[in-house]
């Protein structure tokens, strides 16, 4: 194992991941955590993550000093290199200017660190300060044009700092960097598998939750799922899972739960059909903050009452992921600067009373869709694109009454249905229909029509944060139109979205 101290740079968690790529385990750990409890953990080497403090800032988080007499191989990136130099003497000021982004770097050394590594390369710089002078117990390893030292060793000891950040992709060779650090000088093997995460995260639950009831909410996505599945291998009877119809769902997401979570894991799953509730109290909205707020607080409340009705419930799960974490401000004692407020944290409010368990926290996106398929659950329910909570509510444009949403229903089940039959579900990353709240003229037969209007919305994306849309072969789309105004009774046109976020967002409200 590796450990990742974490001083709050936003890519701490992608060391770790990284690293779990080259099959070594790697956790992420406060930066303080003291050198008595790391030598109890005994990892093969340590890594000191960047930061967005100063380390000669009054406030600024150091580690245990101890740690640097463990013996235990040390890579500082970043700020976590200037930490390192700073205790054995150097000097670390501000450098000539900021430095963001690329740059060529010129490796002074071939072996250790720098092993298969060519004499140039690209990295991705991000950092004010840098280290000025080192004592003479380190050399430089490399160079770049603005940053005379840009990677350090220690003469005697397996002490390595990195001034770029090797964990991102932009560093050509970055992955290759740390695999150096964790094999040639950890010594690590690389013989970890996602089969060995889900078996240490089964050990914990077992021993946090004893013989406690564990309630897990299911949303039908891939988090919740994956969440339930693991806790469902660790406690079985003791899972009791609640799932919420609010009458926005898409085509057939319950029956799809009831399979997975009643059929196939054989879990105590609570079903609880509250479309009625949620449609009523919906009946006539059209503002979209508006819409989300009541399926927000009615959402609660329903959860809430089903969680008091099952007996003996101590814990919640959920299923939040890392990139949550780090969105919307880290661990709440973390030095991480908050970024942006993400819907999926804090869906259920604290006061609910229970023990939080929250198995992926550390995990990324795609290792829990690996753990997920380690686990059993399908493929489809896998790489299902993400539904936004409030479902269909946002994508009915206007006011919400239960025909215009089992209009939008049909249609969104269309278009689906046809890009699962051409092969085309996986590239795009998002897809939906989308009903607008205006009518316009169509002729059907010898008639006059005058009805609604579908959008059908398609994109790739890395992120969810910027977006292109997707360029759907004409024959495809031709299927989709025909089908939805074949089929959807009320829809006289279908129109195709060509915008791309930024400036338009992904959902139409
Ligand atoms: P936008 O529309 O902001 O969407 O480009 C980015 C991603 O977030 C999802 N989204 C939501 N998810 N509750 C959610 O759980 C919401 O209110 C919400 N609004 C947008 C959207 O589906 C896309 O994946």
């Amino acid at each position: 194992m590796i450990l990742v101290l974490d001083f709050g740079s936003q890519t701490a968690q992608l060391i770790a991941r990284r690293i779990r790529d080259r099959h070594v385990f790697c956790q992420l750990v406060r930066h303080d955590l003291s050198a008595e409890r790391i030598r109890e953990l005994n990892p093969k080497g340590l890594i000191l993550s960047g930061g967005p403090a100063s380390v000669y800032g009054e406030q600024s988080p150091k580690p245990d000093p101890e740690i640097f007499k463990l013996g235990i191989p040390i890579l500082g990136i970043c700020y976590g290199m200037q930490l390192a130099c700073q205790v054995r003497g150097g000097a670390v000021k501000p450098g000539a200017k900021r430095e963001f982004g690329r740059t060529e770097l010129h490796a002074k050394a071939s072996d250790g660190l720098f092993a298969n590594l060519p004499a140039a390369s690209t990295v991705w710089m991000s950092h004010g300060d840098q280290v000025e002078t080192i004592s003479d117990e380190f050399i430089s390893l490399a160079e770049t044009d603005t940053c005379p030292i840009a990677a350090v060793k220690h003469q005697s000891q397996a002490v390595y700092g990195l001034q770029f950040h090797p964990e991102v992709t932009h560093t050509q060779f970055g992955t290759q960097l740390l695999e150096n650090f964790v094999k040639q000088i950890c010594g690590c093997r690389g013989t970890w598998r996602m089969s060995s995460l889900i078996e240490r995260e089964v050990a914990a639950i077992k021993a946090r939750v004893g013989n406690a009831r564990v309630i897990c909410g299911l949303s039908g996505g891939v988090d919740s799922s994956v969440t339930a599945a693991l806790l469902y291998k660790a406690i079985g009877s003791q899972l009791s899972c609640i799932f919420v119809d609010n009458g926005c769902l898409r085509k057939g997401e319950s029956d799809k739960v009831r399979d997975r979570f009643q059929n196939h894991f054989k879990t105590d799953l609570h079903v609880v059909d509250a479309s009625e509730r949620f449609l009523k109290e919906l009946h006539g909205v059209s503002d979209p903050q508006q819409k989300r707020k009541i399926i927000g607080r009615v959402f609660i409340e329903v959860f809430r009452k089903e969680a008091e009705s099952i007996p003996d419930a101590r814990f919640l799960a959920q299923g939040t992921l890392y990139p949550d974490v780090i969105e919307s401000g880290g661990h709440a004692d973390g030095p991480a600067a908050t970024i942006k407020h993400h819907h999926n944290v804090g869906g259920l409010p604290e006061e609910l009373g229970f023990e939080l368990i929250e198995p992926l926290r550390d995990l990324f996106k795609d290792e829990v869709r690996r753990m997920g398929l380690e686990l059993g659950l399908s493929e489809e329910l896998i790489w299902r694109h993400p539904f936004p909570g409030p479902g269909l509510a946002v994508r009915l444009l206007g006011a919400i009454n239960p025909d215009r949403l089992d209009k939008l229903r049909e249609a969104d089940a269309i278009v689906l249905e046809e890009l699962r039959k051409a092969g085309l579900y996986r590239d795009i990353q998002q897809a939906f229909a989308v009903l607008l709240p205006v009518q316009s003229v169509g002729v059907m037969g010898d008639g006059r029509t005058y009805e609604d209007v579908i959008a059908v919305r398609a994109v790739t994306t890395d992120d969810f944060m910027t977006a292109d849309w997707y360029p759907m072969p004409y024959p495809v789309l031709q299927k989709i139109s025909t089908r939805i105004i074949n089929e959807v009774r009320g829809v006289n046109r279908v129109v195709y979205d060509i915008s791309s976020k930024p400036p338009s967002t992904i959902e139409w409200e």
